[in-house]
């Protein structure tokens, strides 16, 4: 088994650093090679994911992935931006499946901007299609407007697309997750304006029937955001498209505490995994020693549960977060008061320690 390790730009190498850690302590016997993603690699080679990159990914049964992006890349060609290279990596592995788990640990309720009886005990799941709708649709692009409200004028355009099939199989997911869990799928829509969010309500409508054990309720995606902060535990499975699931995931990292607490697994059909907190690379506190880790851990137990049949070696990392936020340490996204404030090295320290 072969591990890729892309830590890419900003706390990116941070986080990773302490990942790597946990895994090493471990002691599995996995091959791992790192490699320079994102703005890194733009430095060295040119080019966000170099051909040889891209190779170790493909071949790796893991990718564990840190964070791309710099505002001082924003002036580069598009191709050539930082993002593009996590973009690529979902596209040219078919990685359709994205699992955010939004779980608030109880030590963490006073650490969430929502009041604790909303969020304590939470634990819902978003899933996210990953590989269509707006953000790969084309045509896309700037041209001179030819009609519309301002013909002649400078416009851009985008295209929102998903095909049958790939709803079909983002479906299946959501069912089959929610099976193992409380059985209840949410499907996240805007089928009354969209008609690529009608066919997705049409095609998930459909597949449920498939899943009668299972619970399928539609919501708009405005209410879905509104819901989410009035009353998230009535979320179970949420399933919808790629730029709905990137939105409703980050207001969800606020129930846990922080987006510095949510992992994230994107998953192919088969079972080749990148794993990445959910959050980017964090310009603002780069460099400074303070990013949470835990994100990135927590994403290194998903690729051991999901891609490397370690489902026990993923508990240990699981119940070692656990007991170091019960010791009290907290670094600054997730501080409250009577806690004890760490940086990314010492937390991640905290969670080899409590390995054993
Ligand atoms: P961001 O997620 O990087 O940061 C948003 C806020 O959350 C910032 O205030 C940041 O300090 C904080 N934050 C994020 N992760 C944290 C952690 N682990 N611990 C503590 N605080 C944390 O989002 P942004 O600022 O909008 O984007 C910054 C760059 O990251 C952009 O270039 C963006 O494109 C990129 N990005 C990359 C990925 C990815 O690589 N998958 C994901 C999201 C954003
Ligand atoms: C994420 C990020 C990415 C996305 C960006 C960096 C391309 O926000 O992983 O959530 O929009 O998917
Ligand atoms: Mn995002």
């Amino acid at each position: 088994m072969k591990i890729a390790i892309l830590p890419g730009d900003g706390i990116g190498t941070e986080i990773v650093a302490e990942a790597v850690k946990v895994l090493q302590v471990l002691d599995l016997k996995f091959e791992t090679e790192t490699a320079l993603v994102g703005g890194a690699a733009y430095e060295a080679h040119g080019h966000p994911l170099p051909e040889s990159t891209l190779k170790l990914a493909k071949e790796s049964d893991a990718i564990l992935f840190g964070a791309v992006g710099d505002w001082k890349y924003d002036k580069l060609d598009r191709p050539l931006r930082p993002e593009q290279a996590i973009l690529g990596l979902r596209k040219n592995l078919g990685l359709f499946a994205n699992f955010r788990p939004a779980i608030c640990y109880p030590q963490l309720v006073d650490a969430s901007s929502l009041k604790r009886e909303l969020v304590s005990g939470l634990d819902i799941l978003i899933i996210r299609e990953l590989t269509g709708d707006i953000y790969f649709g084309q045509p896309r692009g700037r041209r001179v407007s030819p009609d519309g409200h301002f013909p002649g004028a400078e416009e851009a355009f985008d295209t929102m697309r998903y095909s049958r099939p790939e709803i079909e199989r983002i479906a299946h997911v959501a069912f089959q997750a929610a099976r193992k869990r409380g059985k209840r799928v949410t499907s996240v829509d805007k089928a009354n304006v969209l008609e690529t969010f009608q066919l997705w309500k049409d095609v998930v409508t459909e597949i449920g029937t498939q899943y009668p054990d299972v619970a399928l309720d539609h919501m708009y995606v405005d209410n879905a955001a509104m819901q989410l902060v009035k009353a998230p535990k009535k979320f179970d499975v949420v399933v919808t498209g790629n730029m709905f699931g990137d939105i409703l995931s980050d207001a969800a990292a606020m129930l846990t505490g922080s987006i510095g607490m949510l992992p994230s697994a994107s998953l192919n059909d088969k079972n080749q995994g990148l794993y990445e907190p959910s959050h980017g690379s964090a310009p603002d506190i780069a460099g400074k020693g303070v990013a949470n880790p835990l994100a990135t851990i927590l994403s290194a137990a998903m690729m051991l549960r999901f891609s490397l049949n370690q489902p026990e070696a993923a508990a240990r990392i699981e119940k070692a977060v656990d007991a170091v936020l019960t010791q009290g340490l907290r670094t600054p996204d997730i501080y409250s008061e009577g806690t004890t404030k760490v940086g990314t090295a010492q937390m991640g320290d905290a969670v080899v320690k409590a390995l054993g």
